[in-house]
């Protein structure tokens, strides 16, 4: 099978219960992060990977997230009137080509494993990429391109990895590692969301992968795992031990969980420092406010 991969899958389909009440009303992947919305930086940093097609599964109240994409040729025309070319270009950038992005449903929130399984008829018999917008990644090269660059050289499916604290392996899927070889680690185990002290490491899943087509085949029985979801890692986990097997990918960058309150905020002081323009004066703020707090303290 070729090692080629050109199309990606965003599952956008949650309900984004950590950020009610906004996510009554805002799907979460196009809150914004500076002047972007979440879902910008993943196209952008699949683009740079090489994906050609964008397959988004969506789901009832994503309708403004369908809108983002639209092209806005009167805003484009005011822009262009008024001499605001680094703004129309700034806004151009952000088109999607005619049959390039597609939209899926899926109807019930089963869990992310399902959501994968929705996009399967548009995938058919090749490699994928599943890209989770509210996982951020500061990178100076884009992590789904050095991804990329790692699965061309030993194929199987790939997930992204990075190390985290044992009182946070929980929270993730967690590698049981068979062999470390640095940046690239073979898998013997995969658990999602393991009980406190049964983690068999510390390596955890990230939301970037590249999978084989055969994940879409082990999806088909539907069954169901932690926290009563269909897991995408169970399904993965099938394929440990085959000939294709499972690799941990350690990414060089720095992941922001923006689907969660404290990682977002992290996320625009970190994304707001690295702009020029709004430098200088987020640090003079972020300064003043320590040291007002260690003041009163
Ligand atoms: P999360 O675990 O972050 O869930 O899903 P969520 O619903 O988005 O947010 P919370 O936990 O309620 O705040 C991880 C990814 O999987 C997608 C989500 O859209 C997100 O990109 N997902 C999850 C689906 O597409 N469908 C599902 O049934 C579940």
């Amino acid at each position: 099978m070729s090692r080629k991969v050109t199309k990606a899958i965003f599952p956008v389909a949650g309900l984004g219960t950590r950020f009610l009440p906004a996510t009554k009303s805002v799907p979460k992947e196009i809150m914004t992060l500076v002047d972007r919305p979440l879902v910008q930086y993943a196209i952008d940093e699949a683009r740079a990977a090489g994906i050609k097609e964008f397959i988004f599964v969506t789901s009832r109240g994503k309708g403004a997230l369908e809108d983002y994409f639209d092209h806005a040729p009167q805003l484009e025309r005011e822009l262009e009137a008024k001499g605001k070319d680094k703004l129309l270009k700034t806004l151009q950038d952000t088109n999607m080509d005619s049959g390039e992005i597609a939209y899926i449903r899926q109807h019930k929130a089963l869990g992310l494993g399902h959501a994968i399984w929705c996009a399967r008829r548009l995938i058919g018999n090749e490699p994928f990429a599943v890209m989770l917008p509210d996982d951020v990644i500061a990178a100076d090269k884009p992590c789904l391109q050095q991804m990329v660059e790692a699965y061309e050289e030993v194929g199987g499916n790939m997930v992204a990895a990075m190390e985290v604290p044992a009182d946070k392996a929980s929270a993730y899927g967690i590698l049981d590692v068979q062999e470390d070889m640095g940046s690239l680690v073979s898998v013997k185990g995969m658990v999602e969301k393991p009980a406190a002290g049964e983690a068999p490491s510390n390596l955890a899943v990230i939301g970037r992968y590249i999978l084989s087509p055969q994940i879409l085949q082990n999806l088909e029985d539907k069954q169901v795992g932690a926290g009563g979801e269909i897991q995408l890692t169970d399904a993965i986990a099938k394929q440990i031990g085959t000939e294709e097997g499972v690799y941990g990918f350690r990414f060089n960058g720095q992941r922001f969980d923006c689907g969660s309150k404290a990682g977002f905020l992290q996320a625009t002081v970190s994304f707001g420092l690295s702009r020029d323009e709004l430098r200088h004066d987020l640090e003079g703020y972020l300064h003043e406010v320590m040291s007002s707090r260690k003041a009163a303290q």
